[in-house]
Parts: structure tokens; sequence; C-alpha cells
């Protein structure tokens, strides 16, 4: 047993508990909405690829003492492992209530570059991963009538911009299948929120030449946890970004070429 991990969590009825499960959380973004939904009082099992992080942030919130978490080591791309993965962490949180989808990749490219292991890799962990999850998160949520479903896409799905097409074009993919699984689950009682980060202070912006208004995962964390309380179904992290897409989303193609944005 890790040394941040708790056995298993027990809800009774008179001691409630949110659980949540995060793909992708042992470091970034994802540790900073860990650490947050933990203040919250959440119950989390969180899931990614490094043992000794993800053992490191259950640890520090174990040790908070406010929400607890246990440790799930799980490469987004191993799809099959993804049902038997849920059921264990749903009988270990003793059951479910949201769900949020993190993982991603940005990898290196140039506008003149085209690799197509980077691009299958990218619409591997942006999207295929993301799907693979919503495939069996989604009935249960539906057959609960009640639940709540985030995933993190970006300000760069809105568009499709010359330097890196595969990234574009797997948050654009994750766009529009949360839209529909929105339309499926609204009417049982689901929520699904859709996140479009601009920049944010991690290590995936390290392979962003350009960056500006860039926000720490701290304050994107607090964006996303308001947006669920107030069952939002699309924000921007910056909310000015929300005003800026308006506009980038309307310049005709044929003036978008021509900026190389
Ligand atoms: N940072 C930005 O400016 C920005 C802007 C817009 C949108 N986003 C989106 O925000 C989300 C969080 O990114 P971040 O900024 O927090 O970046 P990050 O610090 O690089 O975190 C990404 C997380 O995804 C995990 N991950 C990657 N590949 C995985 C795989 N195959 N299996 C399991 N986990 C995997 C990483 O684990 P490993 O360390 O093991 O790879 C890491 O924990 C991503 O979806 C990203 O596309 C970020």
């Amino acid at each position: 047993m890790p040394v941040g991990a708790v056995k298993s969590f027990i809800a009774t009825p008179l001691q409630p508990r949110r659980r949540a499960v995060l793909i992708g959380s042992a470091k970034g973004l994802g540790a900073a909405l860990a650490r947050r939904l933990a203040r919250e009082g959440y119950y989390l099992a969180l899931v990614d690829r490094d043992p000794v992080l993800l053992d490191k942030i259950c640890a520090e919130i174990n040790a908070a003492g406010h929400g607890q978490a246990l440790p799930y080591i799980h490469d987004v791309t191993a799809f099959q492992e993804v049902p038997s993965l849920l059921q264990r962490m749903m009988v270990d949180l003793g059951g479910l209530d949201l769900f949020i989808y993190v993982a991603g990749v940005l990898l290196p490219t140039t506008p003149t570059t085209y690799e197509f292991e980077k691009d299958l890799k990218t619409m591997q962990v942006n999207t295929l991963g993301a799907l693979a999850w919503f495939n069996v998160v989604a009935p249960v949520f539906q057959s609960l009538r009640s639940g709540q479903i985030a995933a993190i896409s970006s300000v760069a799905g809105d568009r499709g911009r010359v330097g890196n097409p595969a990234y574009n074009a797997s948050k654009a993919a994750l766009d529009t299948y949360l839209e529909a699984l929105r339309n499926r689950l609204t009417r049982f009682g689901v929520h699904v929120l859709t996140v479009k980060p601009g920049f944010m202070n991690t290590d995936m912006l390290k392979s962003s030449p350009r960056t500006f208004w860039v926000v720490s995962p701290e304050q994107a964390a607090d964006d996303i946890l308001k947006a669920l309380k107030k069952r939002k179904q699309t924000i921007y992290t910056l909310g000015r970004w929300g005003l800026i897409m308006i506009i980038i989303k309307h310049i005709p193609s044929v003036i978008f070429r021509r900026l190389s944005f």
C-alpha cells in the first residue's frame, strides 16, 4: 500500500461523501483540481501514469485532512483496462458523483513537419482515451439519473491553426463529442461541462512558443469548480477567451489563413 493511500472510503447515510475520479491528476491542472476538490471534502480516485508523483499528491491530500485520495496507475491509451478500473474505483470510493478527464499531450512540432506517430499519440491521449472513459461513466450516471462529467479541452479546439493540427483536431473532436454527450444525458439529470483553457502555467506550456494571459492551474481549478457548482455547459478560463474566440471563430478562412495564427 503506497504511503499516501487509505484503504477505501465507505459512505454511510449519516456520512454522505461526494466522490470523484480524475484522469491525469498527478501534476499540472489535474493535481490542482485534486487539491481543490479535496478542500471541498471530495473523496478522490486519482489516475495517472507516474506512481511516484501520484503517491506524492495522495500523501499531501491525505495529510491535509479534508478529503481523501487513492492512487491508480493507468495509461489512458490502455483502453481495454478502463471498464474494470472504473468498477474497482467505484467499489473503493463507494460510488461516483463526478468524473473529470484532464489528461492531455501537446507534442512539439513545426508548421512544416508531418509525423503520424505524434498525431496518433495526440488523438489517443486527448480524444480516444476520453471516449473510452465516457463510454463506461455515462451509462452509470444515466442509470443513476445524476452525476457530473467534465473534460479539459482547449481554445485550440476552436480553429485549425498552422502550429499543431493534430492538437487542434483532438480538442475539436472532444468538444463535439462532449456536446453530443450533453444532449444525450441532460434529460437524465446528468451535467456535462466542457472546459477551454487558454494558457496555463504547467509543464505543457513549455511546448508553446508564444504565450500571454497565462493563468495558474490553481486559478483554472477554481474556475472549473465554480462552473461545476453552477452546472455551466462550457467555460473558457480566463473568461475573456470566450469573447476573443467568438471573434476568432468568425474570421473567414481566407483571411485566417493569411494570419499564420
Ligand atoms: N497548459 C496549458 O496551457 C493548456 C491550455 C489548454 C488546455 N490544456 C489542457 O489541459 C489539460 C491538462 O494539461 P496540463 O497543462 O496540466 O499539462 P501537464 O502538466 O503536462 O499534465 C498533463 C497530465 O496528463 C497526463 N498524461 C499524459 N499522457 C498520459 C497518458 N498516456 N496516460 C495517462 N496520463 C497521461 C500527464 O501524465 P505524465 O506526466 O505521465 O505524462 C499529466 O499528469 C490537458 O488536457 C491539456 O491539453 C492545457
